[in-house]
Formats: C-alpha cells, sequence, structure tokens
C-alpha cells in the first residue's frame, strides 16, 4: 500500500478539505509520511489535483524513501523529523549484497525491526496519541515478545533480491497488506481485496452466547465477544476513527425477522451519529471505531484536543450486548456477522468524493449462528 499513499483519493479529498478549513494552516503536515519525497524536497502544494502534482510526488512512500531512512527513529509529534541519507548507498538487513553498480549497500540493522515504521506509523497530535500503531504494538505482548512488524507484514520468501541476483531464502515481500484497497485504478486490485480479506479473517476470533429455548416474549439477552487474539496493535489500529469494524446481528425465522442490529440506511451508512436519514435509531449498533474532539465537538488529526478509541487492544476482549423479545413459538436463527469497511459512505459525501462510494468493500471477518427454540 506504500505506492498507494499519494494516490488514494481519500487522502487528496482530506487534505484539499483540511486546507480550506484551517485557512491553510495545515501546511504541507499531509505530505510528511504520505509522499516523504516531496515533503523533504519542498515539492508540495496546499491544495491539488493528482494532475497537478509531480509523479516523484505520486509515487508516495517510495523504495528510495524507505531504504535511506536512518536512526533515531522517533514517535513523530506533529513534525516529523526524519534523519535521511540520501544518495548512492541504500541501507536494508541483506548480508553479502552483490554489487550490482547501480547502488551501494549500507547495512541497517533497524530495518527488521519495528522502529523503521515508527516515524509515520506513531503520530502524536497536540499532545494526543492519535495513530499510534509503534506504540500499541510496543505496550504489548507482541512487543515483547520481538513479535515486529515485518514478520506479519513482511512475509518471507525465497526467490532472487534483483535480477541476476542469488537465491535467497530470506526475501520480504513488500505488499505491505493491511485494511485498506485501492479505490482507482492500481496493478493487480483483485489480489489485493483478496490478501486484505485474508488478513482480516485472521485478525481476531468471535464467539457468542445466546440461550438455546425460551419462552414466548421472554426477554433475551445475546453477547458477542470479540478477542484480538492474532493481531500485533489494536484492530483497527492507526486511521481507528475513519475504519468501521461492527457486528451484525439478525433474530429470524425465515423471512420474519424480529429483531436486527449493524444494518445500513439507504445512503448506506449504519445507523449511528454519521448517518443523515436514521440518526442513532441502531441504539445496541456495536462499532469498534472512535471520535476525534476539539473543544467538545467532532473534529479531525489536525485540530483535536481529545479522543474516544474505541478500538481493541491486543489480547483484550470486547463485548457487544444485544437485547430482545421473540413475540411468537418456532425455531428462531441467530445470525452473526462481524463486518469490516476501510470507510463509511458519510465521509465520501462529507470530503465531496462520491464518486467513490461504490467503490467501498465490506470485509466478512468473522461469521457464527445459533438457533432459539421458542415455545
Ligand atoms: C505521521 C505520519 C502521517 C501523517 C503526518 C499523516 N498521515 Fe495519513 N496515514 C499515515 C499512515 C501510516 C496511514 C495508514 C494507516 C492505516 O492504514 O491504518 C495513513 C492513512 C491515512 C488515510 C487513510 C488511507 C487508508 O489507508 O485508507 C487518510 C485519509 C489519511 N491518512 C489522511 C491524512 C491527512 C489528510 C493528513 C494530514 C492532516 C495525514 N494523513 C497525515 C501516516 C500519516
Ligand atoms: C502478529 C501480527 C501483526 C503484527 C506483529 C503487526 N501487525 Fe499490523 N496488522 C495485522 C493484522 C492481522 C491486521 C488487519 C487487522 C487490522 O486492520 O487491524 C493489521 C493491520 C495493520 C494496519 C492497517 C490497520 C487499519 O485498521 O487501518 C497497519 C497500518 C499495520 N497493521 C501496521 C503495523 C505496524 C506498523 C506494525 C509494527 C508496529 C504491525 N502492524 C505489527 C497483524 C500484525
Ligand atoms: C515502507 C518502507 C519500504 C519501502 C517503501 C520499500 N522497502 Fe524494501 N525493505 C524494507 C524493509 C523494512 C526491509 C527489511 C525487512 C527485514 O529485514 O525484516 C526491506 C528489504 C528490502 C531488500 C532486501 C531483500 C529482502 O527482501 O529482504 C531489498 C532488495 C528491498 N527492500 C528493495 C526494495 C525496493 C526495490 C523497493 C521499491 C519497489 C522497496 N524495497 C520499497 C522497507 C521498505
Ligand atoms: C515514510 C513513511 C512510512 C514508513 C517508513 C512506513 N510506512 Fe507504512 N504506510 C505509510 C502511509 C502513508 C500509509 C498509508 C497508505 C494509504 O493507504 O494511503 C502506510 C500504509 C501501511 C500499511 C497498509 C495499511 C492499510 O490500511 O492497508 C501497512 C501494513 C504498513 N504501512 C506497514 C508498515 C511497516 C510494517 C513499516 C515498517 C517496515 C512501514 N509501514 C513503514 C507510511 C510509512
Amino acid at each position: 500500500m506504500h505506492r498507494y499513499a499519494a494516490n488514494d483519493p481519500i487522502w487528496r479529498l482530506a487534505n484539499n478539505y483540511l486546507q480550506s478549513s484551517t485557512s491553510g494552516r495545515l501546511g504541507k503536515a499531509c505530505f510528511q509520511c504520505h509522499a516523504g519525497t516531496a515533503f523533504v524536497s519542498d515539492n508540495t502544494k496546499p491544495t491539488f489535483e493528482f494532475s497537478e502534482l509531480p509523479d516523484l510526488v505520486r509515487e508516495g512512500v517510495t523504495c528510495d524513501f524507505c531504504h535511506v531512512l536512518r536512526p533515531p527513529f522517533v514517535t513523530t509529534d506533529q513534525h516529523i523529523q526524519y534523519t535521511l541519507s540520501p544518495g548512492k548507498t541504500k541501507y536494508g538487513t541483506l548480508g553479502n549484497p552483490v554489487p550490482a553498480g547501480v547502488h551501494e549497500h549500507g547495512y541497517e540493522a533497524s530495518y527488521d525491526r519495528s522502529e523503521v515504521c515508527r516515524q509515520c506509523h506513531d503520530l502524536i497530535m497536540n499532545h494526543v496519541p492519535v495513530e499510534i500503531t509503534v506504540t500499541e504494538w510496543q505496550n504489548s505482548p507482541w512487543g515483547a515478545m520481538s513479535v515486529e512488524c515485518q514478520k506479519c507484514h513482511m512475509s518471507t520468501y525465497s526467490g532472487t533480491a534483483a535480477a541476476g541476483g542469488p537465491v535467497r531464502e530470506n526475501l520480504h515481500r513488500h505488499d505491505f497488506v493491511g485494511a485498506d484497497v485501492a479505490m482507482t485504478d492500481f496493478p493487480n486490485k483483485p489480489e489485493q481485496r483478496a490478501a486484505v480479506d485474508s488478513m482480516l479473517k485472521n485478525a481476531v476470533t468471535m464467539t457468542f452466547d445466546a440461550p438455546a429455548s425460551a419462552a414466548v416474549n421472554d426477554s433475551l439477552n445475546v453477547a458477542i465477544h470479540v478477542y484480538n487474539d492474532k493481531t500485533g496493535h489494536n484492530v483497527p489500529t492507526s486511521v481507528f476513527f475513519f475504519r468501521q469494524m461492527w457486528i451484525e446481528v439478525t433474530v429470524f425465522n425465515g423471512t420474519d425477522t424480529v429483531y436486527r442490529s449493524g444494518y445500513l440506511d439507504a445512503n448506506g451508512d449504519l445507523m449511528d451519529n454519521n448517518s443523515a436519514l436514521r440518526k442513532n435509531e441502531d441504539r445496541d449498533l456495536t462499532i469498534f471505531g472512535g471520535t476525534l474532539y476539539k473543544n467538545g465537538e467532532e473534529s479531525n488529526v489536525f485540530e483535536l484536543d481529545s479522543l474516544v478509541n474505541n478500538s481493541i487492544p491486543p489480547f483484550a476482549t470486547r463485548t457487544g450486548n444485544y437485547g430482545f423479545r421473540i413475540p411468537r413459538a418456532g425455531t428462531w436463527s441467530v445470525g452473526v456477522r462481524l463486518l469490516f469497511r476501510p470507510f463509511g459512505p458519510y465521509l465520501f459525501r462529507a470530503l465531496g468524493g462520491e464518486e467513490y462510494i461504490a467503490e467501498l468493500p465490506i470485509f466478512e471477518m468473522q461469521t457464527a449462528g445459533s438457533v432459539i427454540d421458542v415455545r
């Protein structure tokens, strides 16, 4: 996804939107991590269409940028402090590199550790920890066990590191699969979606408690537990305030549905505070995202003084509770799904990017079901 960082329409829309809502105070802040080369070489624009950006900028987080990063890697507090050694030498962990005449090789042990990801994946704004994936990881058992980011996001394979080089056993995949998908033309789009789907299916474990039998009109409760047993940081992490991960529950008998939560309104939005049509009508909705605030009002990454984060830390469980009554006897099914999408349609509408809504996928992370025998 690093190549997409400065091709992502939502990044452009958010930059342009914030630039006008802050009367230009945003400066080149959004280029810092999404297009580092542009940032350090002052090749940025306050607001832009992609066609106006040089190719160098649209290459996003490039090979050349990552492979000249040097320590110290410190958490970003609004203004990123890169230590770069631009030039002929590219740094990495490859042992015994073969001289190819294209560039020189420098050994830098941190490339095998989470540290090298920190500057872009750990962001504090106005003293509020906003996108702190590396800190979440560091404070978890994964950090304590030194299961680095690379272990899950750069799986190893054998092959050649460069055309004509020797076969090596310990090369690293560079797709950096996460939770985001390309919304515009991009190489291997179907494969990328399939990889995200598989990542999300292997992120958490869902279990649930429901009664097996009941009397007509009993007050019933279903409790659904989501356990973050496989992800090295919170789920969702980073831009958790945009991500939507939620539980869908349906109690039905054939076509007769007596209860549901986690459904979408006619705009495709969840019926929480962001619904334009049925605001907060889904009272039981469990969504693992969050909200940023400034002076008690909902705000954005650039201007905030507090936040609510409902994501699930590593090895923690969060539970959604659903209360209902079943008014008719019969064998009723309880269907449960844990769903995920990178963004809700409301965000695209707010930023003026309606044309991308149709591209939004919904990933099914987990499913479960049971029956209640009602007499
Ligand atoms: C400290 C580095 C950093 C800065 C500064 C930064 N971002 Fe990001 N941004 C990231 C990272 C890392 C991700 C990927 C996080 C993820 O996928 O969860 C990201 C993801 C995003 C996304 C979601 C794209 C996706 O993955 O689906 C948007 C939108 C976004 N950023 C907008 C902005 C805007 C607007 C600004 C300027 C206010 C900004 N970013 C500044 C690091 C940064
Ligand atoms: C034990 C495996 C594991 C480790 C270690 C790990 N991740 Fe992840 N990561 C995942 C899984 C699974 C997902 C998909 C679930 C999710 O979106 O949170 C993911 C998702 C992400 C995302 C997209 C998240 C989102 O919701 O937008 C980013 C960004 C990310 N990881 C960065 C990192 C960084 C940086 C590190 C090191 C500090 C790291 N990961 C360590 C397994 C891991
Ligand atoms: C987001 C940062 C990042 C970007 C972008 C990136 N790399 Fe890497 N690359 C790494 C890291 C980190 C490692 C080392 C992983 C390890 O040792 O655990 C690595 C390893 C390598 C290696 C050593 C062999 C291997 O697979 O371990 C080569 C060669 C390489 N990268 C080339 C490239 C090229 C070419 C590009 C652009 C197409 C690129 N990298 C883009 C971070 C990056
Ligand atoms: C120079 C800044 C930079 C560095 C260094 C960097 N990243 Fe990223 N990374 C980003 C940005 C920006 C994005 C968001 C791209 C997008 O979706 O628009 C991103 C996206 C990702 C994603 C995909 C997230 C998603 O939701 O799909 C993963 C996974 C990830 N990075 C892991 C890593 C790991 C692991 C490292 C260290 C080896 C690393 N990154 C180093 C800036 C960086």
